[in-house]
């Protein structure tokens, strides 16, 4: 079962069809035909699902939201995006890389622009992996606290070099990868005109570009607004493997389904 409270086009499809894939069947539901959008308890929620499902993914905006679920479920809860973190891209994201480039061994990764819920799990990936992971980002939009420490402690057992610049050139200095997204996530819809002025010198351009490696890789998870936080010719040139990235969201998907849910099919049978 899928629960949607914020919309999607990847990871919709990608985890629909990945279910397939493995000879399941995948439940869209969305907030507005739950009874959760009329006040139902996730608690409810999550016992009573738990009775139909072998496994929950849930896309929300509290992040609260997707551990109480995952707290009072009987079945596995995949984090499909909270405000906080997400997930599923990170290992799209790194499997891309990985596909790319040949190896993750000392590559270094230069995130550009808005520290959010995506940048939360790349970071997070990068500290686990062993990498280098740069952020360039206004000071006025400092990457979240907990999700910082808890990637320091991780860097501190893997040898990965965290590191955050106001100047996104200095992030992307001979940097193997180029990452942006929106400066707009869903949800901060209201604060869209302060953010657009806030990051502007903080577009992925061709000018940007030139300070890292010749053969940098451009990413982004999707949507992007080309224009904003990536130009045109970034994003549709050469060095982009945006669609191979989002490609990898099924292949990756369908492992973790199958990791988190081998233990279920045998006791449901
Ligand atoms: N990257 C990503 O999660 O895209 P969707 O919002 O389309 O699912
Ligand atoms: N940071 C974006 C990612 C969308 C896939 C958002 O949360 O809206």
């Amino acid at each position: 079962g899928m629960i949607f409270e914020k919309s999607s086009t990847r990871t919709r499809v990608s985890f629909e069809v990945g279910i397939y894939h493995l000879g399941g069947t995948g439940l869209f539901l969305s907030k507005n035909d739950l009874q959760i959008g009329r006040g139902e308890t996730i608690h409810d929620t999550a016992k009573t699902l738990s009775g139909f499902l072998d496994a929950i993914m849930i896309r929300t905006f509290a992040h609260q939201t997707a551990v109480d679920l995952a707290t009072h479920a009987r079945v596995p809860v995949i984090n499909g995006l909270t405000d906080l973190a997400h997930p599923c891209q990170a290992l799209a994201d790194y499997q891309a890389i990985l596909e790319q480039k040949g190896r993750l061994h000392g590559l270094k990764i230069a995130y550009v622009g808005d520290p959010n819920n995506v940048t939360n799990s790349l970071m997070m990936g990068a500290a686990k992996l062993g990498l280098h992971f740069t952020i360039g980002a206004p000071s006025g939009y400092p990457v979240n606290d907990f999700v910082w420490k808890r990637a320091k402690e991780e860097a501190t057992k893997t040898g990965a070099l965290l590191e955050i610049f106001e100047d996104p050139r200095e992030a992307v200095e001979k940097a193997d990868v180029i990452y942006t997204d929106v400066w707009t996530s869903m949800g901060q819809e209201a604060e869209s005109a302060i953010r657009l002025q806030a990051f502007q010198g903080y577009q992925v351009d061709d000018a940007l570009v030139r300070y890292a490696r010749p053969d940098y890789s451009f990413m982004h998870c999707l949507p992007a607004h080309r224009g904003e936080e990536v130009a045109a010719s970034v994003i549709d040139g050469p060095n982009s493997i945006v669609f191979e990235e989002a490609e990898n969201r099924l292949h990756a998907q369908k492992a973790l389904m199958v990791a988190v849910m081998q233990g279920e099919h045998y006791t449901h049978g």
